[in-house]
């Protein structure tokens, strides 16, 4: 029994993976896919994972390092995979690849790459501890080391923002 809830909170169970079609309503001017819409990709797929981890609900509280490496076309195959790769006291980071397929030949092509931070919160909306992340691979340890040096990175990056002055309201006329 114990063995099987420890199985519960292994990067393994945290991991998500969706497919999507890109339709003509999903794509910018160039007829590529809307990178807006990527993004609501990942983020559902994401927080998916993170709530897994946290058996309940998450927030959103960050998304960095984005990066759009190639679009993706109209028929394509959007396939968004998520798993948390580091575990905190009640936030959790999760990373997420996406990939194209293509429908003729089945070839796969990574187009965006993202991190994002997810807190698991209580009824009230407050922060809510999580269980700590059992990685059992190699991969998954270096990058669980790679994902503290990140969340240390972001939390100085927040603290930085919280202390920045709102910017003015614009004045009418
Ligand atoms: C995220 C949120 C719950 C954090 O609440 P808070 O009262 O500021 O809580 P704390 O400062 O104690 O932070 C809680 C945890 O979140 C982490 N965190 C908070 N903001 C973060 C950010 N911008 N990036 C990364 N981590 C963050 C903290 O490091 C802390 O982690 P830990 O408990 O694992 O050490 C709150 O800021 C919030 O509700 N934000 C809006 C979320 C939202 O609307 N998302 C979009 C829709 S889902």
């Amino acid at each position: 029994m114990k063995r099987q809830a420890e199985k519960k909170h292994t990067v393994a169970a945290t991991r998500v993976e969706t497919a999507q079609a890109v339709l003509p309503g999903h794509t910018n001017g160039m007829g590529t896919l809307f990178g807006g819409i990527v993004m609501q990709w990942i983020d559902v797929a994401a927080a998916i994972a993170a709530a897994r981890h946290a058996s309940g609900p998450v927030v959103t509280a960050s998304m960095d390092r984005l990066h759009f490496l190639r679009p993706a076309r109209v028929e394509e195959f959007v396939i968004v995979r998520a798993e948390v790769s580091y575990a905190a006291h009640s936030s959790m980071e999760v990373e997420v690849e996406v990939q194209t397929e293509n429908p003729w030949t089945s070839e796969r092509a990574v187009t965006t790459h993202a991190f994002l931070t997810f807190v698991a919160i209580d009824e009230q909306g407050r922060p809510r501890p999580v269980p700590a992340l059992i990685t059992e691979t190699a991969l998954e340890r270096r990058r669980f080391r790679e994902a503290a040096k990140r969340r240390a990175e972001r939390l100085r990056e927040r603290a930085h923002l919280a202390r920045r002055p709102a910017h003015p309201k614009k004045k009418n006329g």
